[in-house]
């Protein structure tokens, strides 16, 4: 079947009989929905908020590498669910976690105990070596939780006058939808429309120490919040060094460190954590996605006992944070995330990935960058990233542009190293038929 798809990729053959060719050499009857494309584009369409621009392919199945849509056409997902399903789709063991913990026990509320939040709690604390974890929902919660947590610190223990805390945010980045992470937002299209925004934020370029250090010096800052590699913006890799410097500076001015590694954490970028290329350790860490192997909302922050336990009871929660479900399959997520050794392969293939996409030519591919397998092109301006990834798509490949230029490339961290060549093909023929 590889073959069939290599074989089929070529500058003669166009969307159309392309997506023939994948249909007939991968349907299944179990595949094909019945359902056409059109009909649910033109049903979200119609029924949907109109706050997403989908690349247009309708899916209804996955597993591993792969993701199938509605006509029964097979592609490799080059996205992940930008990043959260590092396991690959529907992972036997993740699921299995759900399935088995489904028929027990969902939900309680942290009105009660319930017995597998603790079992979670220090299976998180032993992998990760914080003192503590704080169980939310989605990434963005865990961010919003990182800056009360910072603020409660500030006020608590640095002892910043009342109401006057600081955070500092990088230029480009992006934990989320909500105000608080849009009043951090330099991107017009997340903030624009939504004032006013929160007090107390501010932002520093992007990699730049000496405009960090100034900010730091402000004895009202209480946090730094920074991702590791942003990913939103286009997988911006900062300079070596840069994470050991945030590290010294924040020590020297008594600043909490928050790496929001809900995008570049557990595995994507080579290592369990993106900081642990650095050898550097954050005050708290943002996780989110990947943590459940894109099976359920499940966010976490992990913190050491003087900063996490400065919020007491009854200060902050939310009613699904903590459920029994989301511990079994973060447990299991975890532990495919360890047993198949994803980081060490995601740092391997990324190598191969980077490697060969360096050797398009450059008037079509500016810049390859990016850590184990959160990677991104930047095409030159003579072609659309989204006329690429359309046409990616319809040889088998998906991947979506952001910011006009960029295409990033996430594949989830199971894939062979043949899968690897077969979409590096892809993906080259592809290109070179823009030339
Ligand atoms: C670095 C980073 N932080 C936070 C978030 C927000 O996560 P969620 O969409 O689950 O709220 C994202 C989402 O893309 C992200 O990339």
């Amino acid at each position: 079947m590889m073959n069939v798809v290599r074989k089929s990729i070529s500058s003669a053959i166009r969307s159309t009989a392309r997506r023939a060719t994948l249909a007939t050499s991968t349907a299944t009857k179990d595949i094909k929905t019945g359902e056409k494309s059109e009909a649910i584009y033109a049903k979200e369409q119609k029924y949907g908020a109109h706050n997403y621009g989908p690349i247009p392919v309708a899916l209804s199945r996955g597993e591993g590498v792969f993701l199938w849509d509605v006509e029964g056409n097979r592609y490799y997902d080059f996205l992940s669910a930008y990043s959260a399903v590092n396991q690959g789709h529907c992972h036997p063991k993740i699921v299995g976690a759900l399935k088995e913990q489904a028929d027990i026990l969902t939900l309680t509320s942290r009105a009660f105990y319930n017995n597998v939040l603790g079992e979670y709690e220090e299976y998180v604390h032993n992998l990760f070596g914080y003192d503590k974890v704080l169980p939310m929902n989605t990434g963005v919660e865990g961010g919003e939780t990182a800056c009360k947590l910072a603020r409660r610190w500030g006020y608590d223990v640095k002892k910043v006058p009342k109401d006057q805390a600081r955070i500092i945010f990088a230029d480009g980045n992006f934990w989320g939808r909500t105000l608080a992470a849009i009043s951090s937002s330099t991107d017009p299209s997340s903030f624009a429309g939504y004032g006013p925004y929160m007090p107390g934020f501010g932002t520093v370029p992007y990699n730049d120490i000496d405009a960090l250090e100034k900010e730091l010096q402000n004895p009202n800052t209480c946090a730094f919040m920074v991702e590791p590699i942003q990913g939103e913006a286009g997988v911006v890799v900062p300079d070596d060094g840069y994470l050991t410097k945030v590290r010294q500076l924040c020590d020297k001015y008594n600043v909490l460190w928050i790496a929001d590694e809900v995008q570049t954490g557990l595995a994507r970028t080579g290592r369990r954590l993106c900081v642990d290329h650095d050898n550097v350790r954050p005050d708290i860490v943002v996780l989110g996605k990947a943590l459940s192997g894109g099976v359920l909302p499940v966010s976490a922050i992990l913190a050491d006992d003087p900063v996490m336990l400065t919020i007491k009871p009854g200060e902050h929660g939310s009613t699904y944070g903590g459920n029994p479900l989301a511990c079994k399959v973060a447990i299991a997520a975890l532990e495919v995330l360890e047993e198949e050794k994803l980081a060490e392969r995601a740092d391997r293939l990324g190598k191969v990935l980077r490697k060969e996409l360096s050797e398009l030519p450059k008037d079509m591919v500016k810049t390859v960058r990016g850590k184990g397998l959160l990677n991104a092109i930047v095409i030159n301006e003579k072609v659309d990233a989204m006329d690429i990834c359309l046409r990616l798509r319809d040889n088998g490949l998906l991947s979506k542009p952001t910011h006009g230029d960029i295409i990033r490339f996430a594949p989830p961290l199971i894939m062979t190293d043949e899968q690897m060549q077969e979409c590096i093909s892809i993906i080259k023929n592809t290109i070179m038929e823009f030339v």
